[in-house]
């Protein structure tokens, strides 16, 4: 697949595994990545917080209480904060049995582990900062990971990552530190303000519900920060009906937790 398609070439959008294949394995996993690639998805998408001493982990919630057993291990600990808790603790906890026995063990993954493993597949990421007001700096650490893994060189950021994030402070400030990754703003900001975010963001990525085909034409209809038309991924569409509506209106990629039935439904 490739990460842009033209405009109006009738191609299909590329389909993404939302917090990895995350209906059939628990979110932000390494079996979610593996589910995902074992579904012959190719892009995959994550979202980055920050331990309290400064490790990149991927995780969807701003405490570990939902997705981990934090509470049974820390019991005195509430409200479980992500940034209360150091990677070695976050390292000990059990991320898989809270979406089945079956994943009992999963842990907690660091950016670098996460990295790594969607490498090994020769997937794409999506990556997306979570709770950038929480973590002041996360955008240059997390350039950092990437470019330790060797994510910053010019294949990977030409085909194969998108930094994403809700805070456009926080996209513009991944832009202007690496002005050559991608970047994508999740949001629907008006029309009238899409000019100021096509100089630091290359795609505009809505929730499906607030989307329409006018929209989708408005974005596409301005040059990003590298002179190539913005793109929309849209976020989180998992039935059939839902990934035609919005293929319908010609997004560029569908995020979503059931890759196969989004497949099935537009092709991709
Ligand atoms: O990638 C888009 C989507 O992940 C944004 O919402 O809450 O699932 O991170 P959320
Ligand atoms: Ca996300």
């Amino acid at each position: 697949l490739s990460p842009a398609r033209a405009a109006d070439d009738g191609a299909r959008p590329v389909i993404v595994a939302h917090r990895g294949a995350s209906a059939y394995a628990p979110e932000n996993t390494l079996a979610a990545v593996d589910k995902a690639a074992a579904l012959g998805v190719d892009w995959v998408e994550n979202d980055v917080q920050r331990t309290k001493d400064g490790e990149l982990v991927v995780l969807h919630d701003d405490s570990l209480q939902r997705t981990t057993d934090v509470e049974e291990v820390f019991p005195d600990r509430a409200p479980w904060k992500v940034k209360d808790f150091t990677a070695a603790e976050i390292a000990r906890l059990d991320a898989g049995s809270w979406f089945d026995p079956a994943y009992a063990g999963a842990r907690v993954p660091t950016l670098e582990q996460f990295v790594h493993r969607v490498e090994r597949y020769h997937q794409k990421l999506l990556l997306e900062i979570k709770n950038p007001q929480l973590y002041p700096g996360i955008e240059r650490e997390t350039l950092k990971v990437l470019s330790n893994e060797g994510w910053l060189d010019r294949r990977h950021v030409k085909h194969r990552l998108i930094v994403q994030s809700f805070s456009a402070d926080s996209v513009r400030t991944v832009h202007d530190l690496k002005p050559a990754v991608k970047t994508g703003f999740l949001g629907t900001p008006p029309v009238a303000d899409l000019p100021a975010y096509s100089g630091f963001s290359d795609q505009i990525n809505p929730s499906h519900g607030s989307l329409s085909a006018a929209y989708v034409a408005a974005v596409q209809g301005f040059r990003g920060p590298h002179g190539k038309r913005m793109e929309v991924f849209t976020w989180t569409v998992n039935d059939a009906a839902a990934a035609r509506r919005v293929a319908g209106f010609g997004v560029d990629g569908i995020i979503t937790n059931t890759p196969d039935v989004v497949r099935d439904a537009v092709g991709g």
